[in-house]
């Protein structure tokens, strides 16, 4: 099967996506696109190497958004049915507003544009589903509440990516979520996949319903529900 599978930049169901994704991969030809935000959240939580380690090779391909400029020439491939299935997983609120008002200015949002004039089948994975608090994960994170402010601050020592300006934050765009400062700093100042709750706003639940409407769109509520066979 051809199948494209569209990350968004969402933390939330990002690794269960991404375990989803290598598995189906290991069966199928499937191309990956990602958004601008999908690609820096994807480095954030140290997924982006996994997701680019099953990539290589025509309709395998890993597809930056950032690289495809304003037209979105990819997408073609949707729109002349080339594809079995497009999957975005995870979707977020912001993908999920700009799909339900038929905005098509990212890879992903023209993915599923184009998938709709393809009439290729659509699996979206919304991180916003059902009204009221849910628990999600942070990449790492620099507690000032713990941070010592040593001198020599061990995590900033041990980040490949110079991202740690000692006792003030970690820059999560330089960041590439390898867990290093973790390991490093012996005060446990720097906590990686803390839990947090989040309130699911109503507009945001409103549009995954508008999203169960679309004509050739499925809507899931985890990635583990994507049932190729
Ligand atoms: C660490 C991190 C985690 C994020 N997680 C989410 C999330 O779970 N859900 C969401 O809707 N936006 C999340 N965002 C915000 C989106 O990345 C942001 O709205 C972005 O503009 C989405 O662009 P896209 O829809 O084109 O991928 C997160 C941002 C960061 C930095």
């Amino acid at each position: 099967m051809k199948i494209a599978w569209g990350i968004t930049g969402a933390g939330h169901l990002l690794k269960e996506s991404v375990d989803v994704l290598t598995e189906l991969a290991l069966e199928h030809e499937v191309t990956v696109l990602l958004s601008g935000a999908g690609e820096e959240v994807l480095k954030m939580y140290g997924l982006f190497e996994r997701v680019e380690s099953v990539t290589g090779g025509y309709y395998r391909e890993l597809v930056r958004g950032d690289d495809q400029k304003f037209s979105y020439p990819l997408t073609g491939r949707f729109s002349l049915g080339k594809y079995d299935l497009l999957i975005v997983s995870p979707t977020t609120a912001n993908t999920a507003a700009k799909i339900v008002s038929g905005i098509a200015d990212t890879l992903i949002t023209n993915a599923v544009a184009q998938a709709g004039k393809g009439r290729i089948k659509t699996y979206i994975v919304p991180v916003d589903v059902e009204a009221g608090d849910v628990e999600t994960v942070l990449p790492s994170k620099l507690e000032l509440t713990l941070c010592q402010k040593c001198e020599t601050c061990k995590a900033a020592a041990a980040c490949p990516a110079n991202a740690i300006t000692p006792g003030v934050e970690i820059n999560l765009l330089q960041c590439e979520g390898c867990g290093a400062c973790q390991l490093a700093c012996p005060f446990n100042a720097v906590t990686g996949g803390k839990k947090i709750t989040i309130h699911m706003r109503d507009v945001d639940i409103q549009n995954t319903r508008k999203l169960r409407e679309f004509e050739g769109i499925r809507v899931l509520k985890r990635p583990d529900e994507i049932n190729i066979h």
